[in-house]
């Protein structure tokens, strides 16, 4: 299929009737509704098969736009809004009066961010308003870094996909509590929580971390591959488990996350996908340490290696 002349002309209207949009972000790729269209955000949740009441990110074109879907914008919110956006960091904050139930799972906050990504930005000024995105993945599985991913998961059920390239951040944004004092991290992610902590030095502070990312519908079921995950500190560990695996000829290979966490970060998720179409059975996985970007690197790991997932 050819692309049209204006692709993301061709977006806009899809979102102005209703439809859903793959959308390139800096992160991973949204699965994109007009955040004030009820029955848009609806498709959204049957396309991804995302229970109902998970709330939604709205991503919005600029940091002028907060106080519109805030009914008061936090201190913190406000600091974290100005260092950080465009870019890979999302605020909770009191939601205003119209933003929909559907969107907020009933909630009284409004998850916020503005993406880094030219084609996202573009989208977004043109549009206008607010577009709630998802992660265009099948629920409970990777996140996609790429348009041939939302493609592979979501297929015909999305109307349009944006093709933006590969996401150069590869992990979702960090989202920051700013309804509790001192606010928190909810989910690390492509803003390293110690960056956070410093902007937030002037403002009260951030709280300290407690344990894997807790945004409400983060199951721990959450960014799995089919293969089963293991964990290892060390390369030597996964790299000797990983060959006595294949000794009783299962597939299994070594996932060195370690090194330059920009890069791993990057294409993490689809490392994940292409062993699963590599038939590897176990991943071996090797944690790099909880600095940096390797707070979300840990927290998708973790999370792809949990024994409750389906
Ligand atoms: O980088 C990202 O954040 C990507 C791109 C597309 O922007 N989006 C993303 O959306 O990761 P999603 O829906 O896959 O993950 C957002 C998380 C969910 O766990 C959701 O429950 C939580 O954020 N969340 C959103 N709004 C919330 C709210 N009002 N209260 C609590 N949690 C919220
Ligand atoms: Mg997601």
């Amino acid at each position: 299929m050819s692309e049209p002349a204006d692709p993301v002309g061709e977006a806009v209207a899809v979102l102005r009737r209703g439809g859903l949009v793959g959308m390139p972000t800096e992160t991973v790729y949204g699965l994109a509704a007009d955040a004030a269209n009820e029955a848009a955000v609806g498709k959204i949740f049957a396309v991804k098969g995302r229970p109902a009441g998970h709330p939604l990110i709205v991503h919005v074109a600029s940091a002028e736009a907060l106080p519109m879907w805030a009914a008061e914008v936090p201190p913190a919110a406000a600091v974290l809004a100005e260092a950080c956006w465009p870019g890979p960091l999302t605020v909770l904050v009191p939601r205003a009066a119209h933003v929909l139930d559907v969107v907020t799972g009933g909630r009284p906050t409004v998850g916020l961010r503005v993406p880094a990504h030219p084609l996202a930005l573009d989208l977004l000024h043109r549009f206008g308003g607010g577009v709630a995105a998802p992660s265009a993945n099948r629920f409970g599985h990777v996140s996609p870094t790429t348009a041939a991913h939302v493609r592979a998961d979501l297929g015909t059920a999305v109307d349009l996909v944006l093709d933006g390239g590969a996401c150069p951040v590869g992990v979702e944004s960090t989202i920051v509590d700013c309804m509790v004092d001192p606010p928190q991290i909810l989910r690390p992610g492509g803003i390293a929580d110690e960056a956070v902590a410093r902007l937030l030095d002037g403002v009260g502070g951030l709280a300290a971390a407690s344990g894997p990312s807790r945004a409400s519908g983060m199951l721990a079921s959450h960014y799995a591959p089919t293969a089963m995950v293991e964990l290892y500190d060390t390369l030597a560990a996964a790299t000797a488990r990983a060959g006595a695996l294949t000794a009783t000829g299962r597939v299994a290979d070594v996932l060195d996350a370690t090194g330059d966490l920009v890069a791993v970060a990057q294409g993490l998720y689809a490392w994940l996908r292409t062993a699963d179409d590599r038939g590897v059975e176990v991943v071996c996985a090797v944690l790099p340490p909880p600095t940096g970007l390797g707070h979300a690197i840990r927290d998708r790991l973790f999370k792809a290696a949990s024994p409750t997932r389906p």
